[in-house]
């Protein structure tokens, strides 16, 4: 295996990660995420399924025209419709893939498709012929390849490539696999389809047995040459493989895998929250790599050690993923130019009126509160650049509450110049009867589906962030609010949800595809 070989890095976060349960993002949303993987370097991006409905085509379509540097592949299913379709989103791309897809296993084929394997293996040579008559670079994936028959798989496979095909992706369709099985997969195409030599192979592992990152590390090592994954693992069901994990993983573990990637990895934590605060999906704070407590040592022992010798508890350093050196930042005498330049280190591009906007912001909370962290600071940023043109903004509230008395409430919010206020006395407690208040003043009745606090960064005075989810009309709308005021926090993210009902709700469903 040469010590040259780099992995190219498939990241599909705006396809099977926009697949997660609630991570359906919109218009601005995917091609923030996509700027942003642009940014963090990644050979190829997978921006969508363009059949599964109109938004999904505008977007990749979108995604297509205004993003430089990596590949942009459109999926489609293995029919004319579906590879047109797909092709009239991403023909203005600098590089476009088609992605065209057709299961493979015996399970898939006697109940879900209905075909024996002649058709599938003349389907799949269609297919990817008509792709091919399109652009150069055509991926075929043989979904459930996993758990096809070997000798079935090595068919397909060779008969992809002789019609076109130059990357052949291997799905662990439903995380099934392990790594011994996975390595053994991707020998035998190494070993017995005689024109692997004309395609890269790739990696597409889910999660659900917890072993997609090492499924794809073993791929790799039996010589696959793409893996495909997605930001913070998100996807379908337990989700695909985690980029972040495994990009560190090769890199940490140069000495062992002898390959690297492009990735700029330093741009992995910034990346993690911004596809974590668009999606509402948080990361487990013990998360590899992005975790907030991924670089924390706790233990006395593992702190003394540290001190010493950082090598003796530590494999990667915060820096290489993008945690800032430093964590304790910034204070009430700080002014504009130190906070531009703490966020530009944290990984943020602002424009000026942005900037404006969160030193405003920053100051009134420095009067709140002594210390300011990197976290709070992301926070305020993050909130200004997911910010949905305000239909209704907060004003103020007074909430009367206690043990055995019904909550009471004076809400106001305001709209264009209009204020108005909503006086309640109802409701199990101060948030539900904030959020009934809400639901009056904007005149939408939903219901609350996921409600989460979590604190910002550490100490009483912590700010809270508050990300909710609501249902309407069949839809999911997320918001997010912070503040050091919990209930305040709460009627920001409810607000914000609202206000994406005010402005999305006319936009079409977007149809989920196959895992
Ligand atoms: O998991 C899977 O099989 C997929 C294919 C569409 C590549 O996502
Ligand atoms: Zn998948």
């Amino acid at each position: 295996m040469s010590a040259e070989r780099t992995i190219r890095i498939f990241d599909t976060t705006l396809r099977d990660g926009e697949q997660s349960p609630g991570a359906s993002m919109n218009l601005a949303e995917k091609l923030e995420v996509a700027q942003a993987l642009a940014d963090l370097n990644v050979d190829i991006m997978e921006a969508g399924f363009p059949i599964a409905s109109p938004g999904d085509f505008e977007a990749v379509q979108e995604i297509a025209r205004v993003i430089h540097g990596p590949t942009i592949a459109g999926l489609c299913r293995c029919n004319d419709a579906d590879i047109d379709r797909a092709w009239d989103a991403l023909k203005l791309a600098d590089r476009p893939r088609l992605h065209v897809f057709l299961a493979t296993s015996a399970i898939h084929r006697q109940f879900k498709l209905k075909m024996d394997k002649d058709e599938i293996v003349a389907r799949a040579v269609a297919g990817v012929k008509r792709a091919a008559g399109y652009c150069d670079d055509i991926e075929f994936s043989p979904e459930d390849a996993a758990r096809t028959e070997p000798d079935f798989l090595c068919q397909v496979v060779e008969a992809a490539i002789a019609a076109g095909a130059t990357t052949v992706n291997i799905p662990d369709t439903v995380g099934y696999a392990t790594p011994e099985h996975m390595g053994k997969v991707i020998r035998t195409l190494v070993e017995r389809v005689p024109n692997i030599d004309k395609a890269v192979i790739s990696m597409h592992c889910h999660n659900d047995l917890g072993l997609a990152v090492a499924n794809s590390l073993a791929g790799v090592q039996a010589g696959a040459g793409q893996i495909e994954c997605t930001i913070n693992g998100i996807g379908e069901r337990a989700g695909n493989a985690a980029l972040e994990e495994v990009v560190m993983a090769l890199r940490t573990r140069k000495d062992f895998y002898g390959v690297d990637t492009r990735v700029k990895t330093e741009r992995l934590v910034p990346t993690s929250r911004l596809v974590a605060n668009i999606t509402g999906i948080q990361v487990q704070r013990n998360k590899a790599i992005v975790g907030r407590n991924a670089f924390a040592h706790e233990a006395g022992i593992h702190q003394d050690g540290m001190l010493k010798e950082r090598s003796t508890y530590e494999i990667m350093r915060p820096e290489d993923v993008g945690f800032a050196k430093t964590d304790l930042v910034l204070g009430k005498h700080s002014g504009r130019a130190a906070l531009a330049d703490r966020a530009r280190a944290l990984g943020y591009r602002l424009s000026g009126e942005q900037l404006q906007t969160v030193f405003e912001q920053f100051k009134v909370l420095a009067d709140k509160k002594k210390e300011i962290y990197d976290g709070d600071i992301a926070a305020l940023i993050e909130q200004q650049i997911h910010e949905i043109a305000d239909v209704w903004s907060f004003v103020s509230y007074e909430i009367v509450c206690g043990t055995g008395h019904t909550p009471k409430v004076r809400l106001t919010l305001r709209r264009g110049n209009e204020e108005r206020t909503e006086t309640m006395e109802c409701g199990d407690g101060p948030v539900d009867v904030a959020f009934l208040a809400v639901e009056k003043i904007t005149g939408l009745s939903v219901v609350c589906r996921r409600f989460q606090v979590q604190s910002v960064t550490v100490g009483k005075d912590a700010q809270g962030e508050v990300t909710v989810e609501v249902e309407y009309n069949g839809q999911t709308y997320k918001g997010r609010g912070v503040s050091t005021d919990s209930i305040e926090a709460s009627v920001k993210a409810f607000l914000n949800a609202m206000n994406r009902i005010a402005v999305y709700r006319d936009a079409p469903a977007p149809i989920k595809a196959q895992a």
